[in-house]
């Protein structure tokens, strides 16, 4: 994680900042939905082991976690930038150095639909791409767990398990020639800065 603390990634929806200690009452506000934790596989934690837990993300080098917040208003810098959709993405290291799990969280329902969650994603693996190297990704994703299994199958996974023990489709993109090209394509209008906390942010 300490690698993307200081990097902020502007797309045209969204804007991806690293996970501070500052986001987790936010954060952890959110994750007290028992939806949210169903869909995600989450355990609810007290707000003290939501800090310890951003704290040890911090320090993983496995990981890279960003908060996603709505681009209109974090351009716009205004009070409603307090209100901006965000999403919580990061990888997690299933062992392979040139694989990782990428998890997509919409936190606030009602940004849902709107096209934040593709745009992060894509942003998200195109950084993977290109500042780590990453050659395959994978998403593991509750069998009825529809919104997610089309907007990974949109960004070319494909299934390749399924575990009815834990009734879970894993779905991976490999990135061949023309995938990559395909997703840097997809993303040759982010714009990387950087991250100065919370005042650049507004949030
Ligand atoms: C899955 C999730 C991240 C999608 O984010 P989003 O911002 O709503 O998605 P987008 O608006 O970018 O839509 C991208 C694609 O996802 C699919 N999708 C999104 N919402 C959908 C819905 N309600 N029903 C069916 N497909 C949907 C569509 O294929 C859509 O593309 P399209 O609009 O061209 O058809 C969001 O619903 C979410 O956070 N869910 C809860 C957490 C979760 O389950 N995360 C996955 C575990 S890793």
């Amino acid at each position: 994680m300490r690698l993307n603390q200081n990097t902020l990634l502007l797309g045209r929806k969204v804007v991806l900042v690293p996970y501070t200690a500052e986001h987790v009452p936010r954060y952890h506000e959110w994750m007290q939905s028992e939806k949210l934790q169903r869909l995600t596989s989450s355990e609810p934690l007290t707000l003290e082991q939501e800090y310890a837990m951003q704290h040890s993300w911090r320090e993983d080098a496995d990981k890279r976690t960003f908060i996603v917040l709505d681009a209109e208003k974090w351009q716009a810098q205004s009070a409603a930038a307090k209100e901006s959709c965000i999403v919580n993405l990061f990888f997690t290291d299933p062992g392979d150095p040139t694989l990782r799990e990428v998890q997509v969280i919409i936190a606030e329902s009602s940004c849902r639909g709107k096209g934040l969650g593709a745009e992060a994603a894509l942003m998200m693996l195109s950084y993977g791409v290109t500042k780590l190297g990453l050659t395959m990704f994978e998403a593991k994703i509750g069998q009825g767990n529809e919104p997610s299994l089309r907007m990974f199958r949109k960004l070319h996974f494909e299934q390749v398990a399924l575990s009815s023990v834990f009734q879970e489709v894993t779905l991976r993109l490999t990135m061949s020639e023309s995938q990559q090209r395909w997703l840097l394509e997809q993303t040759s209008h982010v714009e990387e800065k950087s991250y100065r906390g919370k005042l650049t942010e507004s949030c």
